[in-house]
């Protein structure tokens, strides 16, 4: 059997009292696209480093393509490509210039789609890395990255300063690198941010995961918030498979929509004479507030404490 690319079991790392990572399990198989989603401070980006082997774990074991990634780490860099949180650049180099190193430095970079890379993102590679945005400097990472051959692709929070234009050019990326089988390793704060790319993913919070599956698993939590108006009565929302919680006013509606019924529901409203629709992704906030409810009060209250 193949080793998964990436596995990790019991992974643990504090920093002084903080205890980033709190027994980290996760397995990753060769051609997946894997969301790893999770609030601010969760841990997303110290699980990383630690595959990366740039930060020691404390407990636990982690390994890519069945290797150990802190004695192997060299042998395994040269099947990664990595886009990290926040990218810090060499202020004096141009952007151009920065990309041919990274892409150097990998040996097997492809020029000509570096080139049409940089066209598509719309970066402009001759200015001094100091001047560019948030924006920019994660395309200079995009860049290179993309345009390196690799078995592995560990991006962190990658979209975080990129516009939605930007978003639909990495999107492409990413399913280019998958359709040739590479296996790709997404993080992000934002669940609706990934989930049109990825096959399953893994929610992480406070150090621990919370939850694991594919995206059809965790269709309880791709949930659409959905605000509708229309001239004739939205009474048949009722009846509509998909429609959670509704509730009906003279002329409106407001409910939540399973993702996958979205078309006969739209199909419903327009029959109806809509005039509006506003659909709204849940926050992962409100997510950990509705599915992990019972978590968070036994933390608010933890055993032998509660009234
Ligand atoms: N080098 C560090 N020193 C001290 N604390 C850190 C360090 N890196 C991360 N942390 C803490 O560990 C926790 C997890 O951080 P991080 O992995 O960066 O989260 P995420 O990437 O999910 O936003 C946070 O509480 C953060 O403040
Ligand atoms: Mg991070």
């Amino acid at each position: 059997m193949t080793d998964p690319t990436i596995a990790i079991a019991g992974l643990k790392k504090a920093f002084g009292k903080v205890q980033a990572l709190d027994g980290v399990d996760l397995e990753v198989h060769p051609g997946e696209v894997y969301g790893f989603i999770g609030p601010n401070g969760a841990g997303k980006s110290t699980t990383i480093r630690v595959l990366l082997g740039i930060l020691k774990a404390d407990a636990g074991r982690a390994t890519l393509f069945g290797r150990d990634v802190w004695k192997d780490a060299v042998a395994i860099h040269h099947r990664l490509s990595y886009v990290p949180g926040d990218v810090n650049l060499w202020p004096n180099l141009t952007g151009g210039e920065v990309i041919d190193l990274l892409v150097r430095l990998k040996k097997n970079g492809d020029r000509a789609y570096r080139q049409e890379l940089i066209e598509r993102f719309d970066f402009d590679p001759t200015k001094k890395c100091d001047t560019y945005s948030k924006g920019n400097r994660q395309k200079v990472a995009l860049v290179a990255a993309f345009s390196t051959d690799a078995d592995l692709y560990v991006l962190d929070e990658p979209t975080s300063g990129l516009d939605p234009l930007m978003e639909l050019v990495f999107r492409d990326c990413v399913r280019k690198v998958t359709a040739e089988g590479k296996t790709v390793f997404l993080s992000s704060h934002i669940l609706s941010e990934v989930e049109q790319l990825c096959d399953r993913l893994s929610i992480i919070r406070q150090g621990r995961i919370v939850d694991t599956g594919s995206l059809r698993e965790m269709q309880h939590l791709t949930r659409n918030q959905v605000h509708a108006e229309a001239t004739a009565p939205l009474d048949g929302l009722a009846g509509l498979k998909g429609v959670h919680d509704l509730e009906l006013k003279p002329g409106e509606a407001t409910f939540h929509l399973d993702n996958a019924a979205t078309a006969p529901v739209m199909a419903y409203l327009a029959q109806q004479g809509v005039t509006r629709v506003v659909s709204t992704p849940p926050t992962l906030e409100e997510l950990f507030m509705s599915h992990y409810a019972t978590d968070v009060r036994a933390e608010l209250e933890p055993a032998g404490q509660a009234k």
